[in-house]
Protein backbone atom coordinates (compact mmCIF):
# COMPACT_ATOMS: atom_id res chain seq x y z
CA UNK A 1 0.00 0.00 0.00
CA UNK A 2 2.79 2.01 0.72
CA UNK A 3 3.85 2.10 -2.94
CA UNK A 4 0.52 2.78 -4.33
CA UNK A 5 0.54 6.33 -1.62
CA UNK A 6 4.40 6.82 -2.84
CA UNK A 7 3.19 6.54 -6.51
CA UNK A 8 0.37 9.07 -5.90
CA UNK A 9 2.45 12.00 -5.27
CA UNK A 10 4.10 12.50 -8.52
CA UNK A 11 0.73 11.76 -10.48
CA UNK A 12 -0.71 14.51 -8.67
CA UNK A 13 2.01 17.25 -9.24
CA UNK A 14 1.28 16.02 -13.20
CA UNK A 15 -2.51 16.46 -12.96
CA UNK A 16 -1.57 19.89 -11.26
CA UNK A 17 0.80 21.06 -13.68
CA UNK A 18 -2.04 19.83 -16.49
CA UNK A 19 -4.78 21.76 -14.76
CA UNK A 20 -2.07 24.53 -14.47
CA UNK A 21 -1.35 24.39 -18.27
CA UNK A 22 -5.18 24.33 -18.96
CA UNK A 23 -5.91 27.05 -17.38
CA UNK A 24 -3.03 29.39 -19.62
CA UNK A 25 -4.49 31.49 -21.54
CA UNK A 26 -5.23 30.03 -25.50
CA UNK A 27 -3.93 32.23 -27.70
CA UNK A 28 -5.29 29.99 -30.67
CA UNK A 29 -8.65 32.10 -30.47
CA UNK A 30 -9.26 35.11 -30.48
CA UNK A 31 -10.05 37.89 -27.63
CA UNK A 32 -14.21 38.78 -27.34
CA UNK A 33 -15.47 41.74 -25.85
CA UNK A 34 -15.46 40.37 -22.53
CA UNK A 35 -11.24 39.79 -22.18
CA UNK A 36 -10.37 43.10 -21.12
CA UNK A 37 -7.20 42.51 -19.21
CA UNK A 38 -6.04 39.50 -20.22
CA UNK A 39 -2.54 39.04 -20.65
CA UNK A 40 -2.40 36.84 -24.00
CA UNK A 41 1.61 36.99 -23.70
CA UNK A 42 2.54 35.88 -20.24
CA UNK A 43 6.09 33.29 -20.54
CA UNK A 44 4.52 30.32 -21.43
CA UNK A 45 3.70 32.16 -24.26
CA UNK A 46 6.97 33.33 -25.07
CA UNK A 47 9.58 32.62 -27.01
CA UNK A 48 12.93 31.50 -25.37
CA UNK A 49 15.89 33.85 -26.43
CA UNK A 50 18.30 30.28 -26.76
CA UNK A 51 17.45 26.05 -26.77
CA UNK A 52 15.60 26.15 -23.64
CA UNK A 53 11.92 25.15 -24.05
CA UNK A 54 10.46 26.64 -21.92
CA UNK A 55 9.27 30.93 -22.45
CA UNK A 56 11.02 33.87 -21.30
CA UNK A 57 10.17 35.61 -17.99
CA UNK A 58 11.63 38.40 -19.57
CA UNK A 59 9.13 40.41 -22.46
CA UNK A 60 11.88 41.77 -24.56
CA UNK A 61 14.73 40.35 -25.60
CA UNK A 62 17.43 39.11 -28.77
CA UNK A 63 16.30 35.64 -29.95
CA UNK A 64 19.89 34.74 -31.85
CA UNK A 65 21.15 36.49 -34.91
CA UNK A 66 18.08 37.49 -36.95
CA UNK A 67 15.56 39.65 -34.58
CA UNK A 68 14.16 40.57 -31.40
CA UNK A 69 10.54 40.60 -29.84
CA UNK A 70 8.98 42.75 -27.35
CA UNK A 71 5.99 41.67 -25.50
CA UNK A 72 3.23 43.41 -24.11
CA UNK A 73 -0.54 41.90 -22.97
CA UNK A 74 -2.31 42.26 -26.49
CA UNK A 75 0.94 42.26 -29.15
CA UNK A 76 4.10 41.54 -29.74
CA UNK A 77 6.64 44.23 -31.52
CA UNK A 78 9.33 41.68 -33.65
CA UNK A 79 12.33 43.71 -35.05
CA UNK A 80 14.32 42.06 -37.92
CA UNK A 81 18.04 42.52 -37.89
CA UNK A 82 19.97 43.38 -41.50
CA UNK A 83 21.95 40.59 -41.98
CA UNK A 84 25.65 40.75 -43.01
CA UNK A 85 24.85 39.16 -46.02
CA UNK A 86 21.55 40.48 -46.96
CA UNK A 87 22.25 43.81 -48.18
CA UNK A 88 18.43 44.16 -49.44
CA UNK A 89 17.38 42.99 -46.02
CA UNK A 90 16.74 46.41 -44.32
CA UNK A 91 15.54 46.13 -40.06
CA UNK A 92 12.00 45.81 -40.16
CA UNK A 93 9.05 46.33 -37.89
CA UNK A 94 6.57 43.99 -37.22
CA UNK A 95 3.42 45.05 -34.34
CA UNK A 96 1.32 41.43 -34.36
CA UNK A 97 -1.40 42.14 -32.17
CA UNK A 98 -3.89 38.99 -30.66
CA UNK A 99 -6.86 38.72 -32.62
CA UNK A 100 -10.25 40.22 -31.62
CA UNK A 101 -7.97 43.40 -29.62
CA UNK A 102 -7.39 46.83 -31.13
CA UNK A 103 -3.95 47.63 -33.30
CA UNK A 104 -2.29 49.22 -30.81
CA UNK A 105 -1.15 52.95 -31.63
CA UNK A 106 1.89 53.11 -29.44
CA UNK A 107 4.98 50.50 -28.74
CA UNK A 108 5.20 48.23 -25.29
CA UNK A 109 7.18 51.27 -23.50
CA UNK A 110 3.47 52.96 -23.39
CA UNK A 111 4.06 55.75 -25.04
CA UNK A 112 7.04 55.70 -28.44
CA UNK A 113 5.49 55.79 -31.59
CA UNK A 114 5.66 52.69 -34.04
CA UNK A 115 8.36 53.83 -37.09
CA UNK A 116 5.95 54.92 -39.69
CA UNK A 117 6.64 51.60 -41.87
CA UNK A 118 5.31 49.40 -39.03
CA UNK A 119 3.49 46.60 -40.13
CA UNK A 120 0.44 45.18 -38.10
CA UNK A 121 -1.06 42.02 -38.06
CA UNK A 122 -3.48 40.24 -36.64
CA UNK A 123 -2.39 36.72 -34.82
CA UNK A 124 -2.18 34.21 -35.26
CA UNK A 125 -2.72 34.93 -39.06
CA UNK A 126 -5.20 32.50 -40.76
CA UNK A 127 -3.84 32.57 -44.65
CA UNK A 128 -0.36 33.16 -45.92
CA UNK A 129 0.88 32.97 -49.39
CA UNK A 130 4.54 32.08 -50.41
CA UNK A 131 6.27 31.37 -53.78
CA UNK A 132 9.04 30.16 -50.98
CA UNK A 133 10.13 26.22 -50.66
CA UNK A 134 12.22 27.31 -47.67
CA UNK A 135 8.80 28.89 -45.81
CA UNK A 136 7.13 25.31 -46.54
CA UNK A 137 9.01 23.13 -44.42
CA UNK A 138 8.86 25.52 -41.22
CA UNK A 139 5.03 26.06 -42.11
CA UNK A 140 4.53 22.23 -41.70
CA UNK A 141 6.43 21.71 -39.24
CA UNK A 142 4.78 24.26 -37.09
CA UNK A 143 1.67 22.42 -37.81
CA UNK A 144 0.69 25.53 -40.15
CA UNK A 145 -0.61 24.37 -43.42
CA UNK A 146 -3.74 24.78 -43.23
CA UNK A 147 -2.72 28.35 -43.38
CA UNK A 148 -0.58 28.15 -46.59
CA UNK A 149 -3.40 29.04 -49.21
CA UNK A 150 -0.78 29.98 -51.78
CA UNK A 151 2.13 28.52 -53.69
CA UNK A 152 4.15 28.59 -56.67
CA UNK A 153 3.92 24.36 -57.25
CA UNK A 154 6.93 24.45 -59.60
CA UNK A 155 9.37 23.66 -56.78
CA UNK A 156 8.28 22.74 -53.58
CA UNK A 157 8.39 19.16 -52.36
CA UNK A 158 6.21 18.19 -49.63
CA UNK A 159 4.03 15.82 -50.85
CA UNK A 160 1.04 17.36 -48.36
CA UNK A 161 1.46 20.65 -49.99
CA UNK A 162 1.72 19.00 -53.50
CA UNK A 163 -1.76 16.88 -52.26
CA UNK A 164 -3.21 19.96 -51.42
CA UNK A 165 -2.39 21.99 -54.11
CA UNK A 166 -3.38 19.27 -56.58
CA UNK A 167 -6.80 19.07 -55.06
CA UNK A 168 -7.20 22.50 -55.20
CA UNK A 169 -7.16 23.19 -51.75
CA UNK A 170 -4.15 25.41 -52.25
CA UNK A 171 -3.86 27.68 -54.96
CA UNK A 172 -1.21 27.31 -57.68
CA UNK A 173 0.29 31.03 -59.43
CA UNK A 174 3.56 30.96 -60.32
CA UNK A 175 6.06 34.17 -61.62
CA UNK A 176 5.95 35.02 -65.23
CA UNK A 177 8.91 36.36 -67.13
CA UNK A 178 9.06 38.92 -69.71
CA UNK A 179 10.79 38.49 -73.50
CA UNK A 180 13.84 39.63 -71.77
CA UNK A 181 13.78 37.96 -68.64
CA UNK A 182 12.96 40.52 -66.00
CA UNK A 183 10.20 39.33 -63.76
CA UNK A 184 6.42 39.92 -64.49
CA UNK A 185 4.48 39.57 -61.65
CA UNK A 186 1.27 40.86 -63.03
CA UNK A 187 -0.57 36.96 -62.78
CA UNK A 188 1.16 35.66 -59.03
CA UNK A 189 0.27 38.98 -57.86
CA UNK A 190 -3.41 38.79 -59.06
CA UNK A 191 -3.65 35.55 -57.83
CA UNK A 192 -2.61 36.88 -54.31
CA UNK A 193 -5.79 39.54 -54.27
CA UNK A 194 -8.08 36.70 -55.22
CA UNK A 195 -7.15 34.88 -51.87
CA UNK A 196 -9.67 35.51 -49.31
CA UNK A 197 -8.91 37.31 -46.16
CA UNK A 198 -5.10 36.61 -47.00
CA UNK A 199 -2.68 37.93 -43.54
CA UNK A 200 0.48 37.73 -44.94
CA UNK A 201 3.17 36.54 -48.01
CA UNK A 202 6.35 35.36 -46.63
CA UNK A 203 9.20 36.54 -48.85
CA UNK A 204 12.74 37.50 -48.70
CA UNK A 205 15.31 39.86 -49.78
CA UNK A 206 16.93 38.62 -52.77
CA UNK A 207 15.67 40.38 -56.13
CA UNK A 208 13.33 42.19 -53.19
CA UNK A 209 11.18 39.32 -52.75
CA UNK A 210 10.11 37.86 -55.99
CA UNK A 211 6.83 36.58 -54.69
CA UNK A 212 6.04 39.29 -52.79
CA UNK A 213 2.49 41.18 -52.75
CA UNK A 214 4.21 44.94 -52.93
CA UNK A 215 1.85 45.58 -50.22
CA UNK A 216 2.10 45.63 -46.24
CA UNK A 217 1.53 41.97 -45.94
CA UNK A 218 4.74 41.04 -46.70
CA UNK A 219 7.40 39.30 -44.34
CA UNK A 220 11.08 39.05 -45.38
CA UNK A 221 11.86 35.83 -44.11
CA UNK A 222 15.70 35.09 -44.07
CA UNK A 223 16.28 31.90 -43.07
CA UNK A 224 18.56 30.38 -46.13
CA UNK A 225 20.61 33.74 -45.53
CA UNK A 226 24.27 32.46 -46.16
CA UNK A 227 25.78 34.10 -43.08
CA UNK A 228 23.21 31.85 -40.93
CA UNK A 229 25.01 28.75 -39.65
CA UNK A 230 22.86 24.91 -39.99
CA UNK A 231 21.18 26.02 -36.01
CA UNK A 232 20.48 29.43 -36.82
CA UNK A 233 18.66 28.63 -39.19
CA UNK A 234 16.88 26.06 -37.96
CA UNK A 235 16.05 29.09 -34.93
CA UNK A 236 14.47 30.84 -37.46
CA UNK A 237 11.32 28.42 -36.65
CA UNK A 238 10.96 30.88 -33.88
CA UNK A 239 9.99 33.91 -36.46
CA UNK A 240 7.75 32.66 -38.44
CA UNK A 241 6.20 30.76 -34.78
CA UNK A 242 5.14 34.16 -33.89
CA UNK A 243 2.87 35.07 -36.30
CA UNK A 244 0.45 31.67 -35.42
CA UNK A 245 1.05 31.95 -31.80
CA UNK A 246 3.21 28.76 -31.75
CA UNK A 247 6.41 30.28 -29.75
CA UNK A 248 5.66 27.16 -27.10
CA UNK A 249 5.86 24.66 -29.92
CA UNK A 250 8.78 26.39 -31.47
CA UNK A 251 11.08 26.90 -28.29
CA UNK A 252 10.38 22.77 -28.15
CA UNK A 253 11.68 22.26 -31.35
CA UNK A 254 14.55 24.14 -31.14
CA UNK A 255 15.63 23.38 -28.15
CA UNK A 256 14.72 19.23 -29.19
CA UNK A 257 16.82 19.97 -32.60
CA UNK A 258 19.85 21.38 -30.93
CA UNK A 259 20.39 18.82 -28.58
CA UNK A 260 20.12 15.88 -30.98
CA UNK A 261 22.36 17.99 -33.56
CA UNK A 262 24.96 18.32 -30.41
CA UNK A 263 24.23 14.35 -29.28
CA UNK A 264 25.45 12.78 -32.57
CA UNK A 265 27.97 15.60 -33.49
CA UNK A 266 29.64 14.61 -30.23
CA UNK A 267 29.37 10.92 -30.59
CA UNK A 268 31.13 10.94 -33.92
CA UNK A 269 34.31 13.72 -32.20
CA UNK A 270 34.51 10.56 -29.45
CA UNK A 271 34.30 7.45 -32.04
CA UNK A 272 37.09 9.44 -34.09
CA UNK A 273 39.14 10.48 -30.88
CA UNK A 274 39.07 6.48 -29.59
CA UNK A 275 40.37 6.12 -33.21
CA UNK A 276 37.30 4.00 -34.31
CA UNK A 277 36.57 6.44 -36.93
CA UNK A 278 38.68 7.81 -39.28
CA UNK A 279 39.92 11.40 -39.32
CA UNK A 280 41.29 14.15 -41.03
CA UNK A 281 39.19 13.11 -44.32
CA UNK A 282 38.07 16.31 -46.66
CA UNK A 283 34.95 17.16 -47.72
CA UNK A 284 34.08 19.50 -50.41
CA UNK A 285 30.94 21.35 -51.47
CA UNK A 286 31.26 21.39 -55.33
CA UNK A 287 29.20 23.82 -58.31
CA UNK A 288 30.18 22.65 -61.57
CA UNK A 289 28.99 24.32 -64.69
CA UNK A 290 29.54 24.40 -68.70
CA UNK A 291 33.45 24.35 -67.66
CA UNK A 292 33.60 26.38 -64.40
CA UNK A 293 34.40 24.73 -61.08
CA UNK A 294 33.30 26.53 -57.67
CA UNK A 295 34.15 25.12 -54.12
CA UNK A 296 31.83 26.63 -51.47
CA UNK A 297 32.12 26.38 -47.81
CA UNK A 298 29.02 28.92 -46.55
CA UNK A 299 28.63 28.31 -42.83
CA UNK A 300 26.32 25.94 -42.63
CA UNK A 301 27.84 23.52 -45.28
CA UNK A 302 30.88 23.79 -43.00
CA UNK A 303 28.76 22.95 -40.25
CA UNK A 304 27.72 19.71 -41.54
CA UNK A 305 31.20 18.06 -42.69
CA UNK A 306 32.78 19.27 -39.43
CA UNK A 307 29.66 17.80 -37.25
CA UNK A 308 30.30 14.59 -39.14
CA UNK A 309 34.06 14.58 -38.46
CA UNK A 310 34.86 16.13 -42.03
CA UNK A 311 37.34 18.95 -42.77
CA UNK A 312 35.81 21.38 -45.39
CA UNK A 313 37.66 22.31 -48.10
CA UNK A 314 37.92 25.63 -48.03
CA UNK A 315 40.67 27.97 -50.67
CA UNK A 316 43.34 29.47 -48.60
CA UNK A 317 43.86 32.69 -48.92
CA UNK A 318 40.19 34.03 -49.68
CA UNK A 319 38.26 35.86 -48.44
CA UNK A 320 34.34 35.29 -48.79
CA UNK A 321 32.96 31.24 -48.49
CA UNK A 322 33.83 30.36 -52.13
CA UNK A 323 35.98 29.71 -54.63
CA UNK A 324 35.95 29.50 -58.68
CA UNK A 325 39.24 27.74 -59.99
CA UNK A 326 41.42 29.42 -62.19
CA UNK A 327 41.72 26.75 -64.03
CA UNK A 328 40.46 23.09 -64.77
CA UNK A 329 43.66 21.99 -63.73
CA UNK A 330 44.09 23.79 -60.46
CA UNK A 331 40.13 22.45 -59.66
CA UNK A 332 41.42 18.60 -60.43
CA UNK A 333 44.45 19.45 -58.08
CA UNK A 334 42.02 20.03 -55.17
CA UNK A 335 39.88 17.10 -55.70
CA UNK A 336 42.76 15.23 -55.49
CA UNK A 337 42.95 15.68 -51.84
CA UNK A 338 39.15 15.48 -51.26
CA UNK A 339 37.25 12.55 -49.97
CA UNK A 340 33.64 13.26 -49.96
CA UNK A 341 32.13 15.12 -52.98
CA UNK A 342 29.13 17.16 -52.30
CA UNK A 343 28.01 17.65 -55.83
CA UNK A 344 25.40 21.21 -55.99
CA UNK A 345 25.76 21.64 -59.99
CA UNK A 346 22.20 21.91 -61.11
CA UNK A 347 20.37 19.34 -63.31
CA UNK A 348 16.65 20.13 -64.31
CA UNK A 349 14.54 17.40 -63.30
CA UNK A 350 17.40 15.25 -61.68
CA UNK A 351 15.66 12.04 -61.41
CA UNK A 352 16.21 10.95 -65.13
CA UNK A 353 19.43 13.72 -65.69
CA UNK A 354 21.37 13.28 -62.80
CA UNK A 355 23.02 9.58 -64.05
CA UNK A 356 26.51 8.48 -62.72
CA UNK A 357 27.94 8.79 -66.50
CA UNK A 358 26.34 12.64 -66.33
CA UNK A 359 27.33 13.49 -62.35
CA UNK A 360 30.90 12.31 -63.90
CA UNK A 361 31.24 13.71 -66.69
CA UNK A 362 29.70 16.99 -65.65
CA UNK A 363 32.78 17.36 -62.65
CA UNK A 364 34.79 16.52 -65.31
CA UNK A 365 35.79 13.28 -63.60
CA UNK A 366 35.61 10.23 -66.13
CA UNK A 367 38.10 8.44 -66.47
CA UNK A 368 40.46 9.95 -63.72
CA UNK A 369 41.40 8.11 -60.69
CA UNK A 370 40.02 10.19 -57.44
CA UNK A 371 39.94 9.60 -53.92
CA UNK A 372 35.72 10.24 -54.38
CA UNK A 373 35.76 7.85 -57.15
CA UNK A 374 36.55 4.71 -55.56
CA UNK A 375 34.21 3.25 -53.09
CA UNK A 376 36.90 2.19 -50.71
CA UNK A 377 37.99 5.61 -50.55
CA UNK A 378 35.68 8.13 -50.59
CA UNK A 379 32.69 9.05 -52.62
CA UNK A 380 30.28 11.71 -54.56
CA UNK A 381 26.98 12.42 -53.11
CA UNK A 382 24.24 14.59 -54.99
CA UNK A 383 21.98 16.56 -52.53
CA UNK A 384 18.68 15.11 -54.89
CA UNK A 385 18.11 11.80 -53.27
CA UNK A 386 14.32 13.21 -52.51
CA UNK A 387 12.26 15.22 -55.14
CA UNK A 388 8.93 16.10 -56.22
CA UNK A 389 7.40 15.36 -59.90
CA UNK A 390 6.59 19.13 -60.49
CA UNK A 391 2.98 19.23 -60.52
CA UNK A 392 1.60 17.52 -63.39
CA UNK A 393 -1.74 19.05 -63.29
CA UNK A 394 -0.30 22.43 -63.36
CA UNK A 395 0.58 23.38 -67.04
CA UNK A 396 0.00 27.11 -67.96
CA UNK A 397 1.62 28.12 -71.31
CA UNK A 398 5.47 28.94 -71.04
CA UNK A 399 5.26 26.93 -67.82
CA UNK A 400 7.42 24.52 -66.94
CA UNK A 401 7.25 22.32 -63.75
CA UNK A 402 10.95 20.98 -62.22
CA UNK A 403 11.22 18.36 -59.67
CA UNK A 404 11.65 20.19 -56.81
CA UNK A 405 14.44 18.72 -54.27
CA UNK A 406 13.66 18.67 -50.67
CA UNK A 407 16.99 20.12 -50.46
CA UNK A 408 15.64 23.40 -50.78
CA UNK A 409 13.00 23.24 -48.28
CA UNK A 410 13.32 20.41 -45.33
CA UNK A 411 17.02 20.41 -44.26
CA UNK A 412 16.38 24.32 -42.28
CA UNK A 413 14.03 22.38 -39.92
CA UNK A 414 15.51 19.12 -39.98
CA UNK A 415 19.56 19.78 -38.85
CA UNK A 416 19.08 16.18 -37.13
CA UNK A 417 18.42 14.39 -39.75
CA UNK A 418 20.23 16.00 -42.15
CA UNK A 419 23.34 15.02 -40.12
CA UNK A 420 22.36 11.40 -39.77
CA UNK A 421 21.59 10.82 -43.36
CA UNK A 422 24.57 12.19 -43.96
CA UNK A 423 26.56 10.27 -41.45
CA UNK A 424 25.45 6.89 -42.66
CA UNK A 425 26.27 7.54 -46.20
CA UNK A 426 29.60 8.95 -45.22
CA UNK A 427 30.71 6.54 -42.61
CA UNK A 428 28.79 3.67 -43.74
CA UNK A 429 30.35 0.41 -43.00
CA UNK A 430 31.64 1.31 -39.76
CA UNK A 431 29.00 3.48 -37.89
CA UNK A 432 25.95 2.10 -36.86
CA UNK A 433 23.03 4.87 -38.05
CA UNK A 434 20.51 3.23 -40.07
CA UNK A 435 18.64 4.63 -42.97
CA UNK A 436 16.48 7.41 -42.76
CA UNK A 437 12.76 5.62 -43.08
CA UNK A 438 10.15 6.36 -45.22
CA UNK A 439 8.05 9.43 -44.59
CA UNK A 440 10.99 11.40 -43.45
CA UNK A 441 13.23 13.26 -45.50
CA UNK A 442 15.89 12.28 -46.83
CA UNK A 443 18.92 14.57 -49.11
CA UNK A 444 21.84 12.66 -49.85
CA UNK A 445 22.30 10.52 -52.65
CA UNK A 446 25.71 8.46 -53.57
CA UNK A 447 26.28 8.61 -57.29
CA UNK A 448 29.29 6.02 -57.59
CA UNK A 449 26.51 3.13 -56.36
CA UNK A 450 24.06 4.41 -58.45
CA UNK A 451 21.73 4.96 -55.57
CA UNK A 452 18.34 6.05 -57.04
CA UNK A 453 16.54 9.46 -57.07
CA UNK A 454 12.96 9.21 -55.29
CA UNK A 455 10.14 10.61 -56.67
CA UNK A 456 7.60 12.04 -53.90
CA UNK A 457 4.13 13.15 -54.71
CA UNK A 458 1.22 13.81 -53.61
CA UNK A 459 0.44 10.10 -52.56
CA UNK A 460 3.15 9.89 -50.45
CA UNK A 461 1.04 12.57 -48.26
CA UNK A 462 -0.48 10.37 -45.86
CA UNK A 463 2.96 8.29 -44.86
CA UNK A 464 5.00 11.70 -44.45
CA UNK A 465 2.02 13.58 -42.56
CA UNK A 466 1.55 10.28 -39.78
CA UNK A 467 5.63 10.55 -39.47
CA UNK A 468 5.51 14.22 -38.87
CA UNK A 469 2.95 13.86 -36.27
CA UNK A 470 3.56 10.97 -34.43
CA UNK A 471 7.16 11.73 -34.69
CA UNK A 472 8.63 8.73 -36.17
CA UNK A 473 11.54 10.50 -38.04
CA UNK A 474 13.32 11.57 -34.19
CA UNK A 475 11.65 8.17 -32.48
CA UNK A 476 14.17 6.83 -34.94
CA UNK A 477 16.97 9.02 -34.19
CA UNK A 478 16.57 8.41 -30.42
CA UNK A 479 16.12 4.26 -31.11
CA UNK A 480 19.71 4.12 -32.72
CA UNK A 481 20.93 5.95 -29.91
CA UNK A 482 21.02 3.21 -27.80
CA UNK A 483 22.80 1.21 -30.68
CA UNK A 484 25.53 4.09 -30.87
CA UNK A 485 26.14 4.82 -27.28
CA UNK A 486 27.28 0.75 -27.22
CA UNK A 487 28.88 1.31 -29.95
CA UNK A 488 31.12 3.69 -28.99
CA UNK A 489 30.58 3.88 -25.34
CA UNK A 490 30.33 7.15 -24.40
CA UNK A 491 29.83 8.35 -21.05
CA UNK A 492 26.67 6.81 -19.57
CA UNK A 493 26.77 3.56 -21.37
CA UNK A 494 28.51 0.34 -19.79
CA UNK A 495 28.56 -1.56 -22.81
CA UNK A 496 31.81 -3.89 -22.57
CA UNK A 497 31.75 -6.01 -25.86
CA UNK A 498 35.02 -5.56 -28.41
CA UNK A 499 34.85 -2.88 -30.98
CA UNK A 500 34.57 -5.02 -33.65
CA UNK A 501 32.09 -7.79 -31.94
CA UNK A 502 30.01 -4.44 -31.17
CA UNK A 503 30.82 -3.38 -35.19
CA UNK A 504 29.51 -6.69 -35.93
CA UNK A 505 25.93 -6.34 -33.71
CA UNK A 506 25.11 -2.85 -35.30
CA UNK A 507 25.53 -4.12 -38.74
CA UNK A 508 23.31 -7.13 -37.69
CA UNK A 509 20.67 -4.68 -36.56
CA UNK A 510 21.30 -2.71 -39.38
CA UNK A 511 20.98 -5.72 -42.15
CA UNK A 512 17.88 -6.71 -40.59
CA UNK A 513 16.26 -2.81 -40.45
CA UNK A 514 17.18 -3.30 -44.29
CA UNK A 515 15.53 -6.54 -44.74
CA UNK A 516 12.40 -4.81 -42.77
CA UNK A 517 11.74 -2.08 -45.51
CA UNK A 518 12.37 -4.58 -48.22
CA UNK A 519 10.23 -6.67 -46.85
C1 LIG B 1 16.01 45.11 -31.60
O1 LIG B 1 16.57 45.09 -32.93
C2 LIG B 1 16.52 46.33 -33.56
C3 LIG B 1 16.99 46.09 -34.99
O2 LIG B 1 18.31 45.61 -35.01
C4 LIG B 1 17.39 47.32 -32.80
O3 LIG B 1 17.34 48.59 -33.43
C5 LIG B 1 16.86 47.43 -31.37
O4 LIG B 1 17.70 48.26 -30.61
C6 LIG B 1 16.78 46.06 -30.73
N1 LIG B 1 16.12 46.20 -29.45
C7 LIG B 1 16.49 45.51 -28.39
C8 LIG B 1 15.70 45.77 -27.15
O5 LIG B 1 17.41 44.72 -28.41
C1 LIG C 1 2.80 40.54 -67.73
O1 LIG C 1 1.89 39.49 -67.50
C2 LIG C 1 0.54 39.84 -67.74
C3 LIG C 1 -0.34 38.69 -67.26
O2 LIG C 1 0.12 37.45 -67.75
C4 LIG C 1 0.37 40.20 -69.21
O3 LIG C 1 -0.96 40.57 -69.49
C5 LIG C 1 1.31 41.35 -69.55
O4 LIG C 1 1.26 41.62 -70.93
C6 LIG C 1 2.74 41.00 -69.16
N1 LIG C 1 3.60 42.19 -69.30
C7 LIG C 1 4.66 42.21 -70.11
C8 LIG C 1 5.46 43.48 -70.10
O5 LIG C 1 4.96 41.28 -70.84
Amino acid sequence: MLGGTRGLLPRLVVLLALVARARAVDNAVCATSSDGGVDWFPPANRLSADATAGGSTRATYDVGAAFNVSYAKTFKVVRTKALVGGALAAEKTYVLHQCGTPRPTVDVDGSSAFPSDAQFFSVPVRAVATSMTVAVGYLEQLGARDALKMTDPAYVHSPCVQRDEENGVIVASHIEYNSDWSENRTLWRNALNGISGLDMVITDHYDGGTGSSGTAKDVAFHASDADLDMLQRTEQIKFLSLFFNKEAEANAYYADQVERWNYMSSLIASAQSQGRLRSGLKCAWVTASGGSYTVSWAKYKDDICTAAGLTTYAQSGVSGTSHTFPSTEAYLTAMAGVSIVIDESYFYNPSTSATKTAVHANLDFTGRTLPSMNSATGMILRLDKHVSDGDPLYAPAGYYPSEGMAWFEDPYVHPALVLADFAQLVWFSSFGIEAIRAGCPRFFRDVNSDDGVIKTTASDCDVWENARINQLCLIQLSQQRVTLAALFSLPGSSSSAAPVSRIALTLVVFAATVMAFLT
